[in-house]
């Protein structure tokens, strides 16, 4: 299983060493084979080397250069940072990332060889159309994304579910899920409103490979719990 924890623009450094120091010595203390990711904010990036893994939520697809406010490839690689979120839906429907550009990131990152958890989802009211619209709106969320990457994982999040405590039924996740199946090997993640009490039937659902969350993995503790439900499943 693959658990990761968005921590979106939550936590200070300070919150994130603390937050770090129960999951590293979780993870340890119980030889966890799972894999876990944490994606703090920039400002909590330390340069030390972790037996979980750091990623980024967003990064701009250049080496360097005049792009004001941006964070790029020298920056991360100062902190050994080789893990991206792409395509989150804050990015797509928050910052107004079109899929051109979204492709463009989800190029140069894997040119640089990052490990990518590409996001995609549908608002509610594509949803209300019904699973052919539903299955296009997804499958345009691809174009321009190489989806034999070797160092791809997919993630589903429906935007209707990302933080409003609505989480997809089983019987949605799975359709999409399986539906994602047909053309993609890479492991797929479910996101959205992912917290202790619904993360055990998930991960147990058929083609869900983890969990990406929100909210609920700002708790280390509910965090820790989540990753020894993914252990018992297997
Ligand atoms: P929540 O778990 O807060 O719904 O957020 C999900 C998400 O967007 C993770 O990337």
């Amino acid at each position: 299983m693959i658990l990761c924890a968005n921590f979106k623009a939550n936590k200070t450094r300070q919150e994130t060493r603390a937050y770090m120091a129960v999951v590293e010595s979780f993870v340890s203390a119980n030889a966890i084979e799972d894999t876990i990711m944490v994606f703090p904010p920039f400002t909590a990036l330390e340069h030390i080397s972790r037996n979980v893994l750091i990623g980024v939520q967003n990064g701009y697809p250049a080496a360097n250069g005049a792009f004001t406010g941006e964070i790029t490839l020298e920056q991360l690689e100062e902190f050994e940072i080789k893990t991206i979120l792409i395509g989150h839906s804050e990015r797509r429907h928050i910052l107004g990332e079109t899929q051109e550009q979204i492709a463009a990131k989800f190029r140069f990152f894997a040119q640089q060889g990052f490990a990518i958890v590409y996001c995609v989802g549908e608002p509610l009211e594509v949803r209300e159309y019904g699973y052919d619209v539903l299955m296009e709106y997804i499958n345009a969320q691809f174009v321009g994304i190489d989806l034999n990457y070797p160092d791809l994982i997919v993630a589903y999040e429906p935007v209707w579910a990302i933080g409003t405590g609505l989480t997809a039924s089983n019987r949605e996740i799975e359709e999409v899920h399986n539906a994602l199946r047909q053309t993609i090997s890479a492991p797929l993640l479910y996101g959205g409103s992912v917290k202790v009490d619904n993360a055990g039937d998930i991960m147990a659902l058929a083609n869900v490979d983890g969990v990406l969350v929100g909210s609920a993995s700002l708790s280390a503790n509910d965090f820790c719990t989540m990753i020894a439900q993914a252990t018992e499943l297997q």
